[in-house]
């Protein structure tokens, strides 16, 4: 990997250290001109005709994320976030009462309270599946608790608080031996890891593009597996998702755009499309092995600094450090790392609570890593950390 032209791309890197890019990266430059471009052209002549003058750009991004997760162009809907791609599939289900739905400790605050909702508006129960001694989701548990009123396997690949990386192959095996829908939610995950929609065997995957893939804000995809997609009616239709038939009729679109919506920020999802093919152009092994490298080396020289405890889980751990101090709060060593340019973030209770509460965690320090983060800054920040 030819990290110094990948940083040269990146002019984050000339001001700051930037070791949250599980919060949002830093874009690389070809993403930001692509943006600036086309709003440029809407500035002359109008959104809708830079639109149809962009359509290429435009559809290359679903072609592009097809691409990278292996799957077809008419299974990704684009949509503002990986939430929205998220709540469109899990509220597509016609849920009733007693369907149970079996997730993971790590599972993300807004997706649990969802879950929650439907518990106390249609009777829906909730199976949290113990972790195994690793800290990863138990497999061999879950299993155990299939029974044929499980509507949904759902959780998160890899969680908003650490290092841990679920074993969603596993998962996706034993929801396919049972015939029982899989929700992925791999907003952490994409860009991070390679991801295989056919190897993991989910049906549904949501991703945002602001994180691992470096896209703008406001970005993310849904993926539905074309096999799937007649189970699903998205909670919102709109005259894009589906089409006015007769007065007293409508038809949904057959493809995943049934889970998008009309208007859209044309400019951010050709960024978006961008860049994804910056990271299949860098190469997503590559990638991945690189960001993953940093963080162990980050792992160890925290482990011996007196005071520090890093808090990370899982047989398989990634790009996202986290840590406990002794004495100071994350919010302190946050600041204090700020005020050296280097960005951390801190993960609390309130976004894994089975999880955290599980582990008696306080407020962690979040460090996540990427393929364009360098050693010098590595070595930075565990100096910084060392001189708290
Ligand atoms: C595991 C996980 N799922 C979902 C989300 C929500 O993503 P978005 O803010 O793009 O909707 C996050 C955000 O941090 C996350 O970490």
């Amino acid at each position: 990997m030819d990290t110094q032209k990948i940083r040269s791309e990146t002019p984050g890197t000339k001001t700051s250290i930037h070791l949250n890019n599980a919060g949002s990266a830093l874009m690389p430059q070809p993403v930001y001109d692509a943006i600036v471009e086309h709003l440029d052209l809407e500035m002359q002549i109008g959104g809708y005709e830079a639109h149809a003058r962009a359509m290429p750009a435009f559809e290359r991004t679903y072609d592009a994320i097809a691409e990278m997760i292996n799957c077809h162009r008419d299974e990704v809907a684009l949509v503002e976030n990986a939430t929205m791609g998220w709540l469109m599939a899990f509220h597509g289900f016609n849920w009733k009462a007693g369907d149970r739905i079996l997730t993971a400790e790590a599972e993300y605050a807004s997706n649990v309270i969802s879950y929650l909702q439907l518990a106390k508006n249609k009777g829906v129960l909730i199976d949290v599946v113990p972790s195994d001694a690793n800290g990863q989701i138990d497999v061999t548990k879950l299993e155990e608790m299939v029974t044929p009123d499980v509507k949904l396997i759902s959780i998160s690949h890899i969680p908003t608080n650490g290092g841990l990386i679920n074993p969603a192959e596993a998962v996706g095996k034993i929801a396919k031996k049972h015939d029982i829908p899989y929700l992925l939610d791999a907003c952490q995950s994409v860009g991070q890891i390679p991801i295989d929609v056919e190897k993991i065997g989910c049906d549904m995957l949501s991703a945002t593009g602001r994180k691992y893939l470096r896209a703008p804000r406001g970005t993310g995809f849904l993926y539905v597996r074309k096999s799937f997609m007649e189970q699903l009616e998205p909670p919102f239709l709109d005259l894009h998702s589906a089409e006015w038939t007769g007065a007293n009729s409508y038809k949904m679109r057959d493809d995943a755009r049934r889970f998008e919506n009309w208007e859209n920020n044309v400019a951010a999802v050709i960024g978006l499309g961008v860049a994804v093919d910056y990271y299949m152009n860098v190469g997503m092994t590559d990638a991945s092995t690189r960001l993953r490298a940093l963080a162990d080396k980050a792992r160890e020289a925290l482990s011996n600094i007196p005071g520090i405890t890093v808090q990370d889980i899982g047989a398989e751990k990634g790009g996202m450090v986290t840590f406990s101090h002794e004495r100071l709060t994350a919010e302190e060593i946050k600041s204090a790392l700020a005020s050296k340019q280097i960005n951390v973030s801190t993960s609390s209770i309130g976004s894994t609570r089975f999880d955290m509460e599980r582990r008696q965690l306080p407020t962690l320090v979040r460090a996540s890593f990427h393929y364009y983060n360098d050693e010098d800054e590595l070595n930075s920040f565990i100096a910084a950390i060392n001189n708290l």
